[in-house]
């Protein structure tokens, strides 16, 4: 592939080792996929944090590029961790695996990466212009990112995006290029979306286009325009039963009125109420959860306001976490949403997830999420029970 005279000095190692390694990543990278060459991002996006996916392996390779002086180049942000980084004593994280967790988040921290560890980058600021090229790895944040923000992004690994936060630059290819963003797939809703049916949508296209561009059109008369909670909810679901990282919307989305030519051409499949109950029921794999786990993706400050008014002087019977970053539980803790969940008897947790932290170490059985991509992943990342519903349904007041 074609590197400039600055790529090439990056290569040789003219600035050092650390850039060096990742411009080699980066080169290998393109060469797989067939890269013309680089192109420059302005952000970037790394996964690999929650030392329950990267383990001891992880760690010792970030610490090598901290010794070789590496350094990010363009604003970068961090993907949940496996523990709230300022609560895990109270909320009962085990202490070994806080231990490495808070030397993971170090060494990237070293790196100039900010550590607002979430997987909604688009809430706390790192939001790239319309057609921009970033370099972003957790999938949810990939599918939003292409889709409703219109910028161009691969589904980088943790190795891959930390690489281009280094170099300023990723291989342009995929989803960098027009012709990657058209769509493969046209899906005809027929019924009226509200609440979890986003996600259950998300995870029926998701099985059936894989790593194709479904092109959504919402055709019941009744259906409002989706929220951005909607959407985010959506493209994880879509991430995650496939691996969509683009879709465009009629009428919502940026560029959809861009390739509403291809549509007549493509396959299309329709979804009914009937496929939405159906997809409902068969994510759920128990009753009655002992831990409620909001915010997958992490919650929005609306999310959690609609949670505190419901809770607003009730006490719950069974265990909620509604997950979020540092910077929106800043804002829900001004709010006194925080107070509000906190005297019900629930928790707003910070920098991890249902998935990502070690519940199953923490002594839960049964997870209730109103997320189809939690609940698809619970089960085989944590090898516990899920029940799949709307968070109203989940959640468990004193009589
Ligand atoms: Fe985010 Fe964890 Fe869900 S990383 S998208 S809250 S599985």
């Amino acid at each position: 592939m074609y590197l400039t005279r600055e790529e090439e000095k990056m290569y040789s190692g003219e600035y050092g080792p650390a850039v060096a390694k990742s411009m080699e990543i980066l080169v290998a990278l393109g060469d797989i996929y067939g890269a013309d060459g680089m192109v420059e991002i302005v952000s970037a996006q790394i996964s690999g944090v929650s030392y329950k996916t990267i383990g001891d392996a992880g760690l010792e390779y970030l610490e090598d590029l901290v010794v070789e002086g590496a350094q990010v180049v363009v604003p970068s942000t961090l993907n949940p961790a496996g523990v709230d980084l300022d609560q895990w004593q109270k909320l009962g994280f085990p202490a070994e695996f806080t231990k490495k967790q808070l030397l993971i988040v170090g060494a990237y921290r070293k790196m100039g990466i900010s550590t607002t560890c979430t997987c909604t980058p688009y809430l706390v600021g790192n939001v790239p212009p319309m057609g921009s090229h970033v370099a972003w790895s957790e999938s949810s944040a990939v599918c939003y990112g292409n889709s409703v923000l219109g910028a161009r992004t691969n589904r980088e690994g943790g190795p891959g995006a930390l690489s281009a936060a280094i170099c300023g630059r990723t291989p342009n290819y995929g989803y960098h290029l027009d012709e990657g963003r058209v769509p493969h797939l046209l899906v005809e809703v027929e019924t009226s979306l509200t609440g979890a049916d986003y996600g259950a949508l998300g995870y029926i296209v998701g099985k059936t286009v894989g790593n194709g561009v479904p092109y959504f059109k919402l055709l019941d008369k009744q259906q409002k325009n989706p929220s951005v909670n909607h959407l985010k909810a959506l493209g994880a679901a879509l991430a995650s039963s496939g691996a969509v990282a683009l879709f465009h919307m009629e009428n919502t989305t940026p560029e959809f009125k861009e390739v509403m030519p291809q549509i007549p051409n493509l396959e299309k499949l329709t979804v009914t109420r009937e496929d939405v109950d159906d997809t409902r029921e068969k994510l759920s794999t128990s009753e009655k959860p002992d831990l409620v786990c909001l915010g997958c993706p992490h919650a929005s400050l609306e999310e959690i306001k609609e949670v505190a008014l419901k809770l607003d002087g009730e006490k719950l019977t069974n265990q909620l976490w509604v997950c979020t970053s540092i910077s929106v539980k800043a804002a829900s803790d001004r709010m006194g949403y925080t107070q509000i969940i906190e005297e019900a008897g629930g928790q707003v947790v910070c920098d991890t997830c249902m998935v990502v932290a070690p519940i199953e170490e923490m002594g839960f059985k049964v997870i209730g999420v109103d997320s189809a991509k939690a609940a698809n992943y619970v089960p085989s990342m944590c090898g516990l029970n899920v029940v799949f519903d709307e968070w109203e349904n989940l959640v468990e007041l004193k009589k």
